[in-house]
């Protein structure tokens, strides 16, 4: 089947194109006049009175000074006139929003991370109802002039519940001190992305990013009114606060009970090695990086024994990587391609020093989107049952040896980094080969490390869909 056509144009740039930028501004905002807020959108979308303009997936010739995105909520699209008709049309988990007591019990937002606890307006899902996202290059001065054109717009017509920044560390590190942005999927129809890292999986259908067109499973998303619908995409915005400084105290403490190298043990809750080298293709050390080339060019299952580890004896089966992504292992239900996501969140706070340890904790994490066509089916899909279940592996031996071990006995608990991980119960397991996982190794009782701060579940609209909101109220009086 041909690639589809896909008007770039109509489609916010985040989606399908990472910005490669260094700051970020995610601006949470709540609609107090409605009519007028359909103004500021229609000024963002081409530019005028001031207004950056919204940033589409179409080719730039000159890289504009800054990238901003919109999206709305459930409350949001409804405060700017559609029905509820209409949005018992959209995604079952967009409409729940994320401060449901649904969303949060089934994605891990519990205790800390309950969403009565989050910070910057967001604890109350109702009256959130624009992420508005402003990226610039290292360049503070542009940030805070666009924010002033910004901040004026709002007036009158939007309460700002909250702003919050990001900036990119160096070697696009995550705060765990990993390399990020190695794996995100090719989506069918996409611009090329001449400068990323290969990825090396199948290209995933354009209607698991898009509403509109085929997804992986032959159907295709979509929602009333039609202006809203092709080209539209939604997305989970989190603010992910990382304890870093429990992070290292975990790694030398767990990797002594294992009796392995604290940065063994750093790489196989990951996947990868902190470099970004993935376990599979170096198990034993971190080495040299290896060429981009090669970083996303590897299998769990295969048929070659050298090459194989359906066991998760390189990379363990409950490392976040494996989690996030199985690739061609065998999993419950569809396989990996149909629930892959688009990661565009960037660090927040400042880069934590071990030399020289916060002498009173420092917010820190990761912010920003996780795109898909489906909230429920992609990134609640992923989180619910592979990030915080054990029982996501199907049973499999290694075919030439089946008293090798089973791979269903060599994943205990929930991911390191997003379970619910409470020292009563919390549990990883090193596999070592053997039946029923008799060799394995299982540490336990390490605390939860990452916590959310703040969130909303996002409809990101195509510029048509921009276009039309941006009228919606004031076409009906
Ligand atoms: C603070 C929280 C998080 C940290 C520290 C973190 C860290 C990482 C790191 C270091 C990688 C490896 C780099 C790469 O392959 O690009 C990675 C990959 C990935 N993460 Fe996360 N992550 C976090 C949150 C999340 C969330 C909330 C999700 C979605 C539910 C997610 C999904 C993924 C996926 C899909 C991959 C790529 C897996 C692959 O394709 O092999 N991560 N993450």
């Amino acid at each position: 089947m041909a690639d589809p056509q896909i008007d770039y144009a109509d489609i916010q740039g985040t989606i399908l194109r990472g910005y490669r930028v260094d700051m970020a501004r995610h601006f949470i905002l709540s609609i107090a006049d409605p009519k007028a807020a359909g103004a500021l959108i229609a000024a963002l979308v081409d530019g005028t009175d001031g207004m950056p303009r919204i940033t589409t997936a179409a080719r730039w010739t000159v890289k504009p000074e800054c990238f901003v995105n919109i999206s709305f909520t459930a409350a949001g699209l409804a405060a700017l006139g559609v029905t509820q008709t209409q949005l018992a049309t959209f995604d079952p988990a967009f409409v729940r929003g994320a401060t449901a007591a649904a969303t949060a019990s089934k994605v891990g937002d519990v205790g800390t991370s309950d969403p009565s606890q989050w910070i910057g307006g967001m604890s109350d899902g109702n009256q959130v109802h624009i992420v508005l996202n402003l990226w610039v290059d290292e360049n503070p001065s542009v940030l805070e002039k666009v924010t002033a054109r910004l901040r004026a717009a709002f007036a009158g017509c939007m309460t700002e519940l909250s702003a919050h920044d990001a900036q990119a560390l160096p070697d696009n590190q995550v705060h765990f001190g990993y390399r990020d942005s190695i794996s995100q999927p090719t989506v069918i129809g996409a611009p090329d992305r001449k400068c990323d890292i290969p990825d090396h999986q199948s290209p995933v259908a354009t209607g698991e990013f898009l509403l509109g067109y085929a997804n992986a499973s032959s159907g295709t998303y979509s929602v009333q009114p039609a202006e809203l619908s092709t080209n539209s995409s939604y997305a989970a915005f989190r603010i992910l606060e990382q304890d870093v400084a429990g992070f290292e105290t975990f790694l030398t403490e767990y990797a002594a009970k294992a009796g392995i190298d604290r940065e063994m043990l750093a790489a196989k809750v990951c996947g990868r090695w902190r470099n970004g080298n993935p376990l599979v293709l170096a198990p034993d050390a971190q080495g040299t990086v290896l060429p981009t080339e090669d970083l996303n060019d590897f299998t769990y299952v295969s048929d070659q024994p050298a090459q194989d580890d359906r066991l998760g004896l390189k990379c363990p089966i409950g490392s976040h990587l494996r989690r996030n992504n199985p690739r061609n292992e065998k999993v419950n239900g569809t396989d990996s391609t149909h629930h892959r996501i688009v990661r565009r969140a960037m660090p927040y706070g400042p880069a934590y020093d071990p030399a020289h340890p916060d002498s009173n904790p420092t917010p820190r994490g990761l912010i920003g989107y996780f795109i898909n066509a489906s909230l429920f089916n992609q990134f609640e899909f992923l989180t619910a049952q592979w990030n915080l279940l054990p029982s996501f592996v199907k049973s499999d031996s290694m075919p030439s040896d089946p008293s090798a071990g089973n791979a269903y006995f060599n994943i205990s608990g929930q991911d390191v980094f997003l379970g619910v991980n409470d020292p009563a119960t919390s549990s990883f397991t090193l596999a070592a080969p053997g039946e029923k996982g008799k060799n394995n190794t299982v540490i336990k009782g390490f605390p939860r490390l990452v916590i959310t701060r703040g969130g909303a579940y996002c409809f990101l609209p195509s510029v048509t869909g921009l276009r039309y909101l941006a009228t919606l109220l004031s076409s009906r009086s």
